[in-house]
């Protein structure tokens, strides 16, 4: 490690299911987080909790990213703020770590990306929570590709599973387009799978095939806005009409590869928020000439090497065979097991390694342009659910 993330100082936005998240993988690593931005009950409870000595209510981002006491800006708040909170940060001339999506629409991500490209080499980093790249699973199996263990790459194959929106009295800001953006389980979490295999592939997807689905037609939500996963009584809720989708089925063609033997592969995903009895389920299996490796989030710890005449085997973090590739993203030794608020800290460190080394350490995280991507692929799958055929991206 260059230099102590400590010198560097982190004002974090939002402060619902998310934001914690951020904070406490902030604190794991050593990094100040001096201010924190919400509304002003949120903020002023969330500052007493961690200890943040800056508070910022009444959603009041503006004076927040103007503070002198912070580096880098966390956006943490819902998708429709990313992009003005976006802007705001850089603008005040902040590294940002903004939430995923990056915003609602490709024309509005569009601007994130001139002003980053703005600011130039010496200009603030900027990065899009897309933090399963930084599971070391994710990092062994792109090593995995990358050195060809698996031969050629034929297909990958996948889905993200959650069941938090089985119901229709399951409510969250994100089944409204309004809120939201146009695609829901796609954009919330198929794109943390299409983000991941791209990183696994070295890849863009240049072409997606898209059937999307809303089981719910009509769902039930409070007259008051709740925090994620909240769960609210049925006599408090009003009916209202759903303008997203509940799961999809998605094919894409992945493009020219850094590596020739993973170039035009062809991957399928299914992506569903109502999927009973799996919680965070991002499954991804990649299948070559000379064998297979499969992962699933919720076994975060092991991967599965697949070969047609030998044994199959299952590699464990932290030791042999999983372990090489990715020391540099993993804090504990095999057996202790690290998870999702890991994969946080370890992209978090990257992300601040890359700003204190005036950005000579690697940019392994999703930048802006990954996240202008993302948004683009979300239209290309919207485009072709209403055409039902295939569209480029
Ligand atoms: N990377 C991941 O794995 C991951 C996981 C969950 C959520 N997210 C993303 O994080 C974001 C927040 O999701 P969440 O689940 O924490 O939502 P949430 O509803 O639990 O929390 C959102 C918070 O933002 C606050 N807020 C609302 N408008 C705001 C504004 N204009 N400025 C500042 N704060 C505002 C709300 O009061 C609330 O505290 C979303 O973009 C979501 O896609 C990412």
């Amino acid at each position: 490690m260059s230099k102590p993330l400590h010198q560097l100082r982190a004002g974090v936005i939002g402060t619902g299911f998310i934001g914690p998240v951020h904070i406490e993988a902030l604190k794991r690593l050593g990094v100040q987080v001096t201010a924190v931005c919400g509304s002003t009950n949120n903020a002023k409870a969330t500052a007493n909790q961690w200890g943040i000595p800056e508070v910022y209510g009444d959603y009041d981002y503006q004076a927040m990213v103007r503070s002198p006491h912070v580096d880098v800006v966390h956006i943490t708040s819902p998708n429709k703020a990313h992009v003005e909170q976006s802007l705001a940060a850089l603008a005040a001339g902040k590294h940002v770590v903004c939430e995923k999506p990056l915003g609602m629409t490709s024309e509005e991500t569009e601007k994130v990306v001139v002003a980053v490209k703005k600011g130039g080499r010496r200009g603030p980093v900027f990065a899009v929570n897309y933090m399963c790249r930084f599971f070391p699973a994710v990092l062994q199996m792109r090593a995995m590709v990358e050195r060809g263990d698996l031969g050629r790459i034929i297909h990958v194959q996948g889905h993200f599973f959650q069941d938090w929106l089985l119901q229709e009295t399951d409510y969250n800001w994100r089944i409204l387009a309004s809120e939201g953006g146009k695609l829901r389980a796609v954009g919330d979490i198929g794109t943390h799978w299409i983000d991941a295999v791209s990183f696994i592939l070295g890849a863009k997807a240049t072409a997606v095939f898209a059937h999307l689905e809303t089981f719910h037609k009509k769902r039930l939500r409070p007259r008051d806005e709740v925090q994620t996963f909240a769960k609210v009584d049925p006599d408090e809720m009003d009916s209202y009409k759903v303008d997203t989708e509940d799961f999809a089925s998605v094919l894409l063609k992945f493009g020219k590869s850094k590596h020739d033997f993973a170039s035009g592969v062809h991957a399928s995903a299914s992506i569903s928020q109502v999927a009973a009895g799996w919680k965070c389920s991002l499954s991804v299996g990649i299948y070559g000439t000379e064998g297979s490796v499969r992962w699933d989030l919720q076994q975060p710890n092991e991967i599965i090497v697949g070969r047609r005449d030998e044994p199959n085997q299952i590699l464990q973090r932290g030791t042999a065979g999983f372990m090489e590739d990715v020391a540099n993203f993993t804090d504990y030794p095999g057996g202790h097991p690290e998870g999702f608020p890991d994969s946080h800290k370890m992209h978090y460190r990257a992300v601040y390694e890359h700003i204190l080394t005036n950005k000579k350490a690697p940019a392994l995280f999703a930048t802006a342009a990954d996240g202008h991507y993302e948004v683009r692929l979300c239209e290309a799958v919207l485009k072709s659910s209403r055409a039902k055929g295939w569209v480029r991206v």
